[in-house]
């Protein structure tokens, strides 16, 4: 399946994704002309809206979401941009779709950044109108699904129409510079290897930590809550390239397999290994912020925080934990993953007095991209009272490493591969289903136990019993 697709097609043209992240990067990669000039982008949802109107709706949001020194040649992106107007749960407007469309040259990308129930209608009105074969590939953006079961649903549907090879599924995590720079650390470099093991490594934390609230997702948060929308998806990826064997090749194949041998090689977890808690009022940053069940407008027992204390049961990480927690309403937009390893297995220096501490591996995502090691250095001075030793921080700021690359968007990416067919950086069906299973069994040992979060503070680090998780077996969350 290897082409460059020249039309690009966008179901959920006028949503929210599309306008802050899915147009944006469409426009900033035909700036740094990563899009060959042929390529099409044809936008459909419900909403009427004629061709110059959607180029008008479009400019708009690049004028929000995109800084201007990214926007160069908006008005030739603009261009490239074409509207229909489609009710996705009747057939009738696919043939219309189809003509508005064209016939590729090369073939054809689609984007479903739709609601999940819209996705098999959407499916059979794309078989109606002849856009499927072999030259059609399908992207599908989250939520795929709220469970094993209609996760499967989702997957039998696309299944049904398009093979494997053909379907790209989004975790636009997998589109951050510094997750990629993840697997440069681990398999570019030989000293991580031979210490990635339960032998050299006392624990494992992933925190992704964020301070907005609901952002006016109610319906869909409320019903999703943070193992679903963060966990199920994002955290689970993160941990899966923390975790997994060094691949043979830096292709779809090779890394998606390595992945899902560790997803299915995740341990149930038991009742006293997760932790969930809803934000009440507080503040954040010095501003007030309302509480979940204020901004929701009623009483809700769905979490905005999660900690989990999982373990991969392989002979790698034997009885290495691996701690996740992410929430709303924290103090600090912060994602990272810190390895820390174990202590010396003897300190040459106790007798001089000196405190060990081990050594720790911090990949920070956002909002900073950056990597810090923190290793023991012995602090200046003649040492008349006993040697005293320091953890100090050995630390790489991407951009000041690489001076003039801008960030991007995750989903430049991840669009850009998806026009030009290549599915490493999206995530296999195996892998999503495994996702689901590990989440599942969480969910359901919430509902036989009747757990109900416990309530947090806006701005603090969630319930005090996300701390005890990690306290009692003598770890600190990194903050
Ligand atoms: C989305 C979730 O998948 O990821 C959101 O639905 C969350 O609730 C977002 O805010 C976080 O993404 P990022 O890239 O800002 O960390």
């Amino acid at each position: 399946m290897s082409f460059t697709a020249d039309r690009l097609l966008l179901f959920g043209a006028t949503g929210d994704l599309a306008q802050r992240m899915l147009l944006p990067s469409l426009c900033a990669l035909h700036a740094d002309e990563l899009i060959a000039p042929d390529v099409k982008i044809i936008g459909t949802a419900r909403s009427e809206m004629s061709d110059s109107e959607f180029r008008a709706f479009a400019r708009e949001a690049l004028e929000k979401y995109l800084p201007a020194d990214r926007r160069g040649g908006m008005a030739d992106f603009l261009n490239r941009l074409s509207y229909q107007t489609l009710d996705a749960t009747t057939l009738d407007g696919f043939d219309d779709l189809a003509r508005k469309v064209g016939t590729p040259a090369r073939g054809l990308a689609i984007f479903l950044s739709t609601a999940p129930s819209l996705f098999e209608p959407t499916i059979k009105g794309l078989q109606h109108a002849g856009l499927d074969g072999k030259t059609v590939r399908m992207c599908l953006e989250k939520p795929l699904g709220t469970d094993l079961g209609s996760s499967c649903e989702i997957n039998d549907a696309v299944a049904s129409a398009f093979e494997e090879d053909q379907i790209f599924r989004i975790d636009h995590y997998l589109g951050k510079e510094t997750v990629q720079n993840l697997l440069a650390l681990r398999f570019a470099n030989i000293m991580f290897e031979p210490l990635w093991n339960a032998a050299h490594i006392e624990h494992v934390q992933i925190t992704v930590a964020e301070t907005v609230g609901l952002e006016g997702r109610v319906a869909f948060y409320d019903d999703a809550g943070a193992i679903r929308d963060m966990v199920q998806n994002h955290m689970l990826q993160l941990l899966a390239l923390v975790a997994m064997e060094p691949p043979s090749d830096f292709d779809a194949t090779a890394i998606r397999d390595e992945k899902v041998k560790v997803l299915r090689s995740l341990r149930a977890v038991s009742g006293n290994e997760t932790v969930t808690g809803q934000y009440r009022a507080g503040a954040i940053g010095g501003q007030a912020v309302p509480g979940y069940d204020d901004e929701l407008g009623k009483d809700s027992d769905t979490e905005t925080f999660v900690a989990i204390k999982g373990h991969v049961d392989n002979w790698r990480w034997k009885g290495v934990p691996f701690y996740l927690r992410t929430g709303k309403r924290l103090p600090q937009r912060r994602t990272e993953i810190v390895v820390q390893f174990r202590c010396v297995p003897h300190s040459i220096f106790a007798e001089k007095g000196a405190r060990m501490e081990p050594n720790r591996l911090v990949i920070g995502i956002q909002p900073e991209e950056n990597i810090s090691l923190n290793l023991m250095a012995k602090v200046p001075g003649l040492d008349r009272e006993g040697i005293r030793l320091r953890s100090v921080p050995l630390d790489i700021a991407m951009p000041d490493a690489f001076v003039g690359q801008h960030r991007r968007i995750a989903y430049e990416r991840l669009l850009l591969d998806l026009i030009e067919g290549d599915q490493t950086l999206f995530v296999r069906r195996d892998e999503v289903e495994a996702q689901w299973e590990w989440i599942d069994a969480i969910r359901a040992g919430w509902s036989a136990n009747g757990v109900v979060p416990k309530t947090y503070t806006a701005g603090s680090w969630g319930p005090s019993a996300a701390i005890a998780l990690a306290e009692r077996d003598g770890v600190t969350w990194n903050e």
